[in-house]
Formats: structure tokens, C-alpha cells, sequence
């Protein structure tokens, strides 16, 4: 069951297309994520591969994934379908479809715990004494009952938005929450630049430690990450496309996506480490860094409390304009193969999606004893998700679109005016993606 395109939802406006997609791609990935594999992998010369992973691999296959929706005006599964006529290729679409499913169940655990710091630094219940940041949110996330609830806030708030639909809900959510965050993350910066040792931690971001270079592991990070935060081989970015008009050309909007990101995870690491050397604390320190680190850090601070609210509320909007397009994917596929009307669609997929990340949530506390592969379940979750299915369907798209489609036909679906750069886009697409994905996929299985 396919809707006919005439009566197909679509965005309300250019702008407002672009916005919903930047929200999609900024989220917990850009400010938690990126800023502890940065810390983790040394800083400067992480950011440099992880700019060529943008250019080489992640602009090429944001505009690939654009313009298949965009062609095909169908959910992703069917998308794939439409262009490919084989069983293949909507496997990979149902795949991009799932995964997406899979990780919000995982990531609205994620954005509650970031709820719950946002109000209790509003409220002032935060503990304000140094030194036990760790404990209270060991305490937190063990708790049976707490964590949950935050988690079902959290879902509740990206069920209303998904069920307003592409324009009053999705398109109208982004119009009024990016600009907010733009607000507060350009707030932030400009605070943490103006922090006693601001210049060391500057100095860490940016300039290269060339030994770095050296070591395999940074180079998968950094393709890694540039694969999470732009939501590559997730549907995500063939669903928003599929709400494109057909006539609507791509080069651009793709560029303001890719680029947009990686400038907003620059400008959050601008954030965390002038703030992480002026309190003298480590910047390699792993996942704890946003939910232990900062609080630390925001406790000592003259006006701590205020910078620990805007904080915790930046990560919870960036989260909730994530959780909404990893919802609409799975919905558009619920609409559209399933004939369900998009309230019912909603509703299940997103209580469905709840429910199943109980289980998540509840393993940082009483199922602790619970463990997948030698993980405590979201971990689990998380690693089967980034490390197996998205390279794997990541691996096929680049393929498809560099092998299977034809050159003349691809060139005209994204709509390239320039033949050198469409000439640039094909020999990434054909050779250099297939070949780093391929890498990392061997290399994150310890193949090689
Ligand atoms: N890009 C998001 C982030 O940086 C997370 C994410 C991964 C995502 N896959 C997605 C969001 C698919 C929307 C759709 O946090």
C-alpha cells in the first residue's frame, strides 16, 4: 500500500524542510557523543578526520539518501523499492527502518536523563555540594522507577509532535525549537570562552596532535560518529526528502545539513572543554562526561546553576528534534505499508517503542545482573545498532547508488548543475565510501 503522491504530506517550506532535517541530525550525538569521543581520541587531530569523514563520505550519501526520497515520494522501505525493483534493495530500506526503531528506544532513555537534570537544576534540587556528581547519577539511573518516568515524558512529548503530522507537527516543532537552540548553544560558547583557562581548552580542540594521525582507531571513530550524528543509513534523511516536492534540487540544502551539524557539534565542543580545563578535570572521560563531569564543573561555577539549566535544556531540545524524525520514520512506514491512520501509527509505534526501552533503563539498576554479550542492555542495544546494522545497510546504499543506478539518472536525481562536482560526488560514492565503510565495518568486528 502506497499513498498516491498527490496526497502525500509535504513540507510547508524550503526552510522549514531544511530546519526539520538539521533537527534530526543535531541531537544527543552532537553534544554528549561527539564531545567524549573527542576527548577520548585527543582532540585536534580527531576533528580534522573527522571534517574529511563529512566531506568524503557523509556529504555524498546525505545527498544519495535525499534524493532517493525525494524521487521516490515514499516511506523508506518502499523508497528503496521504487528505485531498486528488487527484494535486495527494499531489504535495505527495511533495515534503515528498523534501526532507526532501535535506537529510539534507547535514545528517549538517554534524552530523560537529560530531562531529569534539566528540572533539577531549575527547580534547585540539583545537590549543590562538590564532589558527588558521580554518586548522584549512579544513584539516578539505578533507581527502578524514576528513570523510567522521565524516559515516558520524553516519548510522550515526540508522540505529540509526530502526531501533528509533517507540517502543524514536525515542520512547526523545528521552526520554534532550532532557533532556541541556536540561541542557547551561541549563549554557552561565548560564556565558556570567556573562562579563566578557556585558551587551553581551545587549544586542545584545535590544534592537531599530529601523532594521533597515526592510530586506526581515530579514523574509525571519527566515521563512526560522522555516521551516528548525521543519521546516515537510518531512513531518516529519505523520509524528510520524500516530503520534497519533486522539482526541488539537493546539492544545497544537503551541504546546509552536513555542514550545519558538524559547525553545532564544533560549537558544543566549544562549550565543554574551555569549561573541562578551567576546573582542572580530564577531558578523556568517557560517556560520563555531559551527566557527571559538567555537573561537577557547573557546582563550582559562579552561576553554575544557570549554566547547568541552560545546559541540560539545550541537550533536551537537540534530543526531542532527534526522537521525533527517529519516530516519523518508523510511523511513515506504519502509514504507508500498513495502511494505519497516522494517529494510530503513532500511538502504537511510539508505545511500542517505550515499552521496549524499559528494558534499557531498567539495566543501569535492578536488571543490572541482565547482560547481552558481556553489556549491560543499553550498551548492548547500542553497540548491535551503530556497529552492525548501520554499516551494513550503509555499505548498500553506498553501493546501490554508486553501482546500480545509472550515472546520467543519479546525477539528474540530485540535481547537480556543476559536472566537476557531480563527477566528485560519483567517485566517493563508487569507491571511497564503500571502501572506509567496509573498514570500519571489519574493523569494529575485530576482523581486521
Ligand atoms: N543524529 C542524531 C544525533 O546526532 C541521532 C540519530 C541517529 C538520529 N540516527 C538517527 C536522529 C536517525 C534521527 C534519525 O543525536
Amino acid at each position: 500500500m502506497t499513498n498516491s503522491a498527490d496526497t502525500r504530506a509535504q513540507w510547508g517550506t524550503q526552510s522549514g524542510f531544511i530546519l526539520a532535517a538539521l533537527g534530526a541530525a543535531i541531537g544527543l550525538g552532537n553534544i554528549w557523543r561527539f564531545s567524549y569521543v573527542v576527548g577520548d581520541n585527543g582532540g585536534g587531530a580527531f576533528l580534522l578526520i573527522y571534517f574529511a569523514a563529512i566531506v568524503l563520505v557523509g556529504l555524498p550519501l546525505v545527498l544519495v539518501e535525499l534524493s532517493i526520497g525525494r524521487m521516490a515520494q515514499r516511506e523508506a522501505a518502499s523508497a528503496f523499492w521504487h528505485i531498486g525493483r528488487s527484494v535486495v534493495w527494499r531489504g535495505v530500506g527495511v533495515l534503515g527502518v528498523l534501526v532507526s526503531f532501535v535506537i529510539l528506544t534507547y535514545y528517549g532513555v538517554i534524552a530523560g536523563w537529560a530531562l531529569k537534570y534539566f528540572v533539577a537544576f531549575s527547580a534547585g534540587f540539583y545537590p549543590l555540594d562538590a564532589g558527588n556528581a558521580s554518586t548522584y547519577f549512579h544513584a539516578f539511573i539505578a533507581a527502578p522507577f524514576e528513570p523510567v518516568l522521565w524516559h515516558g515524558c520524553i516519548m510522550g512529548i515526540t508522540v505529540c509532535i509526530v502526531f501533528g503530522g509533517i507540517k502543524r507537527g514536525i515542520e512547526q516543532a523545528n521552526k520554534i525549537l532550532m532557533p532556541v537552540l541556536a540561541v542557547i548553544v551561541i549563549a554557552l560558547a561565548i560564556h565558556s570562552l570567556t573562562l579563566p583557562d578557556a585558551r587551553r581548552g581551545l587549544g586542545f580542540l584545535f590544534v592537531p596532535n599530529w601523532e594521533a594521525l597515526l592510530q586506526p582507531r581515530v579514523y574509525l571513530a571519527a566515521l563512526g560518529q560522522a555516521f551516528f550524528s548525521l543519521g546516515l543509513a537510518m531512513g531518516v534523511l529519505v523520509t524528510y526528502g520524500s516530503y520534497l516536492p519533486k522539482h526541488h534540487r539537493l546539492p544545497m540544502a544537503g551541504s546546509i545539513i552536513a555542514f550545519g551539524d558538524t559547525l553545532f557539534a564544533i560549537v558544543a565542543a566549544v562549550i565543554i572543554f574551555p569549561a573541562i580545563f578551567s576546573f582542572g578535570m580530564s577531558p578523556a572521560q568517557g560517556p560520563g562526561l555531559a551527566f557527571v563531569t559538567l555537573p561537577e564543573i557547573f557546582i563550582r561555577m559562579t552561576g553554575g546553576q544557570i549554566v547547568g539549566v541552560a545546559f541540560f535544556g539545550l541537550l533536551v531540545l537537540a534530543a526531542i528534534t532527534s526522537s521525533v524524525a527517529l519516530l516519523e520514520i518508523p510511523v511513515a512506514y506504519a502509514i504507508e505499508r500498513w495502511a494505519l491512520a497516522r494517529s494510530r501509527a503513532t500511538l502504537l509505534i511510539g508505545g511500542v517503542a517505550f515499552v521496549l526501552g524499559v528494558p534499557s533503563s531498567l539495566g543501569f539498576g535492578p536488571w543490572s545482573g541482565l547482560t547481552l554479550a558481556g553489556m549491560p542492555i543499553l550498551d548492548a542495544v547500542d553497540f548491535f545498532a551503530s556497529n552492525i546494522l548501520l554499516p551494513v545497510s550503509g555499505l548498500a546504499i553506498a553501493l546501490y547508488a554508486g553501482w546500480h543506478w545509472r550515472e546520467a539518472e543519479a546525477i539528474e536525481a540530485v540535481g547537480f548543475r556543476r559536472r566537476w562536482l557531480a563527477r566528485l560526488w560519483r567517485i566517493s560514492i563508487r569507491y571511497i565510501a564503500p571502501a572506509l565503510i567496509t573498514v570500519i565495518f571489519l574493523r569494529s568486528l575485530s576482523i581486521i
